[in-house]
Formats: structure tokens, C-alpha cells, sequence
């Protein structure tokens, strides 16, 4: 691609907003367009076959539209479609569990690391088997509610506090925890209090959006435009774009049905 190519942006919902707004931040110039699944969300509990369906039509829906490159911002759908993606589609395919295995290897010290995800991104061992891969240590917990939390708007509550404590009350020795969901940045409070101060907490947003600004050498000034396609409601999802800020853009109703059009047909279930 140039490097001024138009960037292909998705999630399960809006959680990917946040990986959005890092990109754009290191990449002013570029368009983007992202796609936010909110009427199938959350990815995290349905079967591997049925998100890479869903990674695959999405991403040639976002292909159709001119997109040169690819960011997958859904860690679930990166731990089960990203290989797939990268197969069967003749551009960059990026995804964010790397960056953030890249940024716990630089924030340990003593090489024991944790992992929280979703169901089906801890269950595909993605996350574990790069890290150890790198001679970490690892410890992986689903946390599969964490993501109702914060659809709830319940980050800051005394329910967020004791699922907190029941999923990572009991963690062995780790210096270094990756928050590899895109809802778990918003409970990094919670999840500090009950981890303490000897855990750093780790997420992919912005190493990822680093490594996009060093491959692409993209330094040049500009404002590049987002157009944003959401297959829920529109409104509740132009809400929470204004509250994660830096993300404004035009935003697309997109019916399920037209997406799929876009259907993997002869893409492996298998794997
Ligand atoms: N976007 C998903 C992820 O990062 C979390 C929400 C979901 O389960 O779809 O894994």
C-alpha cells in the first residue's frame, strides 16, 4: 500500500474505537474506514468457525470499499481469524495480539506474564503461545463478563470490584498483565486495585498504531477521513464514539444482510 492508502478498521463493536483513535492519532493523514459489528457482538463466546465468518465477510466488505491494509482490532478475532485473513486476502493484515505481546516482552522483568481475554480468545491459545514462544512464563484467565461490565457502564462499580477479585483474586506470581480484550482498558482501574502496584498493566492500542507509523513511514501532516459503517444502532453507537473522542466521521447504517454478500464461501471452518 501507500502511505496514504486507505486503512480497513474492524471490531465486534466499539470497543475497537479505542485502537481506532491510537491509529489516527499516528496516522493523521490517512483515511480510514471502520467497521463496528455491533448487532453480533460480542464475538468472545460464539464458536472460532463463526468469527472467522464473520472476520472474512467484513473484511472484503471493507476491501470492496478501497481499503489497502487491514487493522483487525478485535483481539478475539485476531486470535481466531487472523491467519485466515491473512491467507485468503492479497493485502497487509494486522492484527493486535502481537503488539501487545511486544509490550508486555518490554514491560516484564522477570518474564512471568499474565493474559485476560475473552473466552475464545484465551481457549485459541493465540496470546499464550506467542508469548511463550518469546520464553515468557504465562498465566491466561478468561474473563468473560468483563465485557458485560462495560457495555453496562459498569466499569467503576462495586460489581466490577468483585468480579475483579473473583477472576484474578488468585494469580500466581506475575509482574506483567496483558488487557487482551478491547473492553479492558476502561477496567484498568479496577483491575490495578485488585492486581496492586507490582503488576504493569499492558494493552496492544498503541503499540500497535506505533508499529503502522513506522512500517508505513507515515510522517507526513493532514487530516485524513474516518467513515465508520456500524451494523446496530447507530445512535447508541455515535454516542460512545463522541465519548472515546478523536474518532468524529461520517457514520454508516450497514444491515447485516448487505455484509452478507460478503460470505466466506469456501473459507475453512475447520482451523
Ligand atoms: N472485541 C472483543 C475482543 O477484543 C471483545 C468483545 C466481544 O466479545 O466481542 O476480544
Amino acid at each position: 500500500m501507500t502511505s496514504r492508502g486507505l486503512i480497513g478498521v474492524f471490531d465486534s463493536g466499539v470497543g475497537g474505537l479505542t485502537v481506532l483513535k491510537a491509529l489516527r492519532r499516528a496516522l493523521p493523514h490517512h483515511d480510514f474506514l471502520y467497521l463496528g459489528d455491533t448487532a453480533r457482538v460480542p464475538y468472545g463466546r460464539k464458536p472460532p468457525e463463526m468469527v472467522r465468518g464473520f472476520a472474512h465477510e467484513i473484511t472484503a466488505f471493507l476491501v470492496d470499499r478501497g481499503a489497502a491494509a487491514i487493522m483487525v482490532a478485535c483481539n478475539t478475532a485476531t486470535a481466531v481469524a487472523l491467519t485466515d485473513l491473512q491467507n485468503a486476502f492479497d493485502i497487509p493484515v494486522w492484527g493486535v495480539i502481537n503488539p501487545g505481546v511486544e509490550a508486555a516482552a518490554r514491560a516484564t522483568r522477570s518474564g512471568r506474564v499474565g493474559v485476560i481475554g475473552t473466552r475464545g480468545a484465551i481457549a485459541s491459545g493465540a496470546y499464550q503461545r506467542r508469548l511463550e514462544a518469546c520464553g515468557m512464563t504465562v498465566w491466561a484467565q478468561a474473563c468473560p463478563m468483563f465485557v458485560h461490565l462495560v457495555e453496562e457502564g459498569l466499569a467503576d462499580s462495586p460489581e466490577a470490584e468483585i468480579l475483579a477479585r473473583h477472576y484474578l483474586g488468585a494469580h500466581p506470581d506475575i509482574d506483567t498483565l496483558i488487557l487482551g480484550c478491547t473492553h479492558y482498558p476502561v477496567l484498568a482501574p479496577v483491575i490495578g486495585r485488585v492486581l496492586g502496584p507490582g503488576v504493569t498493566l499492558v494493552e496492544s492500542a498503541s503499540v500497535a498504531a506505533e508499529s503502522l507509523r513506522i512500517t508505513l513511514a507515515a510522517d507526513a501532516p493532514g487530516h485524513g477521513r474516518i467513515t465508520h459503517f456500524v451494523t446496530g444502532d447507530p445512535v447508541a453507537y455515535e454516542h460512545t464514539a463522541h465519548v472515546i473522542g478523536g474518532v468524529d466521521g461520517e457514520i454508516v447504517a450497514l444491515p447485516i444482510s448487505e455484509l452478507k454478500a460478503y460470505s466466506p464461501l469456501g473459507v475453512s471452518a475447520s482451523r
